[in-house]
């Protein structure tokens, strides 16, 4: 059974997807817990309509990725809860040895362009400026490289002449919420088997 915590920043329609595909019984998990670096983050609002645990974890001094005293209190926190396996969604920091050790090959993430296009912040906006007529989201593997690790999932949406950046975004959202849930029954159902950095479906 995965029993997941899902980490966030910001206002977690992904989140939402998730436990919405657990609710309906798409997605074979239990969501423990909704972790967010952020105290007004909607995410842990969406977490507490749905009687999950939503804690706020202050990750100071550090501004950009997750280290010292603050990930040991969210191995603490994650041990608690009986955590099992990790999804990002939306989760604006590095996650460094600490976590990626203790959680080997159980921390995915989701990113708003078609990797390895486009890591980083923003890449939806980077892809939308640098003018691609095809963009979309990968679900993957956390490594300790910033958006590097193994492909599980990937939809495609076009950029049309007539798409602003927020007609793009929302084209994109609508397929994170597909792809993320979908990847993590994958998970659930044990159907990830790996050749290199190849994931392939069972
Ligand atoms: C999503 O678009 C996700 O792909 C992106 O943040 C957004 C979070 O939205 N993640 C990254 O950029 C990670 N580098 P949400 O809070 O509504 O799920």
């Amino acid at each position: 059974m995965l029993k997941l915590a899902i980490f966030g920043s910001g206002s977690g329609t992904n989140c939402q997807a998730i436990i919405d595909a657990v609710e309906a019984g798409r997605l074979n998990a239990e969501i423990k817990c909704v972790l967010a670096d952020n105290e007004g983050a909607y995410i842990l609002e969406r977490a507490r309509k749905h009687n999950i645990p939503a804690i706020y974890i202050d990750c100071a001094p550090f501004k950009t990725k997750l280290e010292g005293a603050a990930e040991a209190r969210v191995l603490e926190t994650l041990k608690e809860h009986d955590v099992n396996f990790i999804a990002l969604a939306g989760f604006m920091r590095v996650i460094k040895n600490g976590l990626l050790s203790a959680y080997a090959g159980k921390i995915i993430n989701i990113h708003p362009s078609l990797l390895p296009s486009f890591p980083g912040l923003d890449g939806g906006k980077q892809a939308f400026d640098y003018g691609v007529k095809y963009t979309g989201c990968t679900v993957h593997f956390v490594d300790s490289g910033v958006d590097t690790g193994a492909i599980i999932n990937q939809k495609i949406i076009s950029i049309d002449d007539n798409d602003t950046l927020e007609t793009m975004m929302e084209k994109l959202h609508t397929q994170e919420h597909i792809a993320y849930p979908e990847a993590l029954q994958w998970i659930a159902e044990g159907r990830l088997r790996f050749e290199g950095r190849r994931v392939k479906l069972k």
